[in-house]
């Protein structure tokens, strides 16, 4: 493969959206951020360097980083964070990979403006599954917030509250016409009638799982996190934070000179307040050549419909007709057999509050809201846990003692417990290298079921099971999918159900799961795989690169 190179200069910016400036941090003065393409097998070197006073870390989501793990990005997971004046070069090799993923910053809620796609193109010479697209287009959702994103969540945490809502969702930075004082930030897809169009899909919003579709058209759903799925037709998808996707888009010969809004809107499962406004853009038709111009009259904009904001029944069917291709040249290499076992529940609970300092806290009963797995809220520590481990210093900052299933056995979708307390703990999971992984990820009803976009760093993991309830042991993994199940990097556990996974840990290194809703990742709900080396030299993470920065 190639070498590409790209530098990422962090610098303040003013962006105006929705009538109002603010300075903000961005990536080489842009929003979205910049593009990165690569093909699979190329190494890709970018170089980071920090000139915003916030410390930062770039994570480039579904990457697997095979050995690579130094490249990974999570701020006190795999690195410290690169600090004001600093800079780090990460650099990885693209292994047996292709699709649609993104990157983003991977520290405090600064991934609210700092993202942008990261698009891996097939090897030279090798096509796509389906037909030749005529053009690709990324669509980038993200979610606006007029005020400092930073501030928001310092505030939240501190009263142990839900953030302010964002004040608008975005495609490709742009909230559209649905808003106030926005109709030229809008985002225009310009289209030639009768082609094949690859959109290629990412939500970068930080905490809403999110509806799209474009008004009458279908869309033909061909991957997703980077993987290829059996295609199928559909109206609208969803996408939660994390997700990806690509859909081909015919387009009509019938419409010249035609406008179709596309819109994205809210799937919510959980209590709270959020943001349940629409960001649109707009699909143009070009009109015909300039000779028969004149016949032609500008047709209406056509409106898309979007499932209810609460249709869980859609979102369930929809996932479930997301299959892996499956093919001889794209198997889906399913764990057969299980070594570990781990049964994680998945919830929001509380947490005691800090009454000294005065706050006012926000949670029920004088408490503070606080989320995690197995009743763990996970404590950030103040050095990286790769760093730790692979220097021996280990027992100082984590203890590799993560429960493999609840302490205590209770009803998970039922009536909620009377003590909601969640501990609070930096634990992890260790595996010796190629064990072959199940787990369940059961939702809980502690404070209101609600989905959770589970993400899992470092793997792909196949998606063998979903339901409603309480997982059941002995009924369930009779009806799971061992054959073409979708592999993913991010998967909604839905409300009040749970989704079992499998994945084989192949890749030695510290790998942080985790809820992208940001504010979930922020109250906790959040634990780390320590996967040790194998015994043969390339089954060895890879020594740390001289620049890795210091805490
Ligand atoms: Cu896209 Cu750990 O995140």
């Amino acid at each position: 493969g190639d070498t590409r190179h790209y530098k990422f200069d962090i610098q303040m910016k003013n962006v105006r959206r929705l009538c109002h400036t603010k300075s903000m941090v961005t990536v080489n003065g842009k929003f979205p951020g910049p593009r990165i393409v690569a093909r699979e097998g190329d190494r890709v070197v970018i170089q980071v360097v920090n000139n915003v006073p916030n410390n930062i870390s770039i994570h480039w989501h579904g990457i697997r980083q095979l050995r690579s793990g130094w490249a990974d990005g999570p701020a006190y997971v795999t690195q410290c964070p690169i600090q004001t004046g600093q800079s780090y070069v990460y650099n990885f090799t693209v292994i047996g990979q292709r699709g649609t993923l993104f990157w983003h910053a991977h520290i405090s809620w600064l991934r609210s403006t700092v993202y942008g796609p990261l698009i891996i193109l097939p090897k030279k010479g090798v096509p796509y599954p389906f037909a030749k697209p005529y053009k690709e287009v990324p669509i980038i959702f993200g979610e606006w917030f007029s005020g400092d994103p930073e501030a928001i969540i310092s505030q939240a945490l501190q009263t142990g509250g839900g953030p302010n809502v964002s004040d608008a969702y975005t495609i490709n930075g742009l909230p559209g016409p649905l808003y106030n004082c926005s109709t030229k930030d809008t985002f225009k897809l310009k289209v030639k009638p009768g082609k094949t169009y690859l959109l290629r899909l990412i939500n970068a919003a930080l905490n809403e799982d999110l509806f799209f579709s474009i008004a009458n058209h279908s869309l033909t759903v061909v991957e997703a996190d980077a993987i290829y799925v059996k295609p199928f037709k559909t109206d609208t998808i969803l996408l939660t934070p994390g997700q990806t996707t690509n859909l081909l888009l015919e387009t009509k010969s019938q419409f010249p000179g035609a406008n179709f809004l596309m819109a994205a809107g809210p799937y919510v499962t959980g209590l709270g307040t959020f943001d349940n406004s629409t960001v649109s853009g707009i699909l143009e038709y070009e009109l015909p050549s300039k000779s028969n111009h004149h016949s032609t009259k500008k047709l209406p904009l056509f409106k898309p419909n979007l499932p209810a904001i609460n249709d869980t029944s859609f979102v369930t069917n929809f996932t479930s007709k997301i299959r892996s291709l499956a093919t001889p040249q794209f198997p889906a290499n399913v764990p057969q057999n299980v070594d570990k076992h781990f049964f994680f529940t998945i919830g929001l609970g509380t947490t005691p509050c800090d009454h000294q300092n005065k706050t006012s806290c926000q949670g029920p009963n004088g408490t503070k809201f606080s989320a995690s797995v197995n009743n763990i809220s996970f404590v950030q520590p103040n050095t990286a846990l790769l760093q730790a481990h692979y220097s021996g210093q280990s027992n100082r900052v984590y203890r590799p003692d993560f429960p493999m299933s609840p302490l205590q056995w209770f009803n998970y979708t039922g009536t909620p417990p009377n003590n909601t307390m969640t501990s609070n703990g930096t634990k992890l999971v260790v595996l010796p290298f190629n064990t072959s992984v199940e787990v369940i990820m059961q939702d809980t009803s502690i404070l209101g079921a609600e989905s959770h976009p589970l993400h899992l760093h470092g793997f792909n993991f196949f998606v063998v099971g979903q339901g409603f309830g309480n997982f059941d042991a002995k009924q369930d993994p009779k009806n799971f999918n061992l054959v073409d199940p979708i592999e993913r990097n991010t998967v909604g556990v839905p409300s009040g159900g749970w989704v079992a996974i499998r994945f084989l840990a192949d890749n030695p290194g510290v790998w942080f799961m985790h809820c992208h809703l940001e504010v979930h990742t922020s109250w906790g709900l959040k634990m780390a795989w320590l996967v040790l080396d194998g015994k043969l030299p390339n089954q060895k993470l890879l020594p740390p690169p001289a620049d890795l920065p210091k805490c």
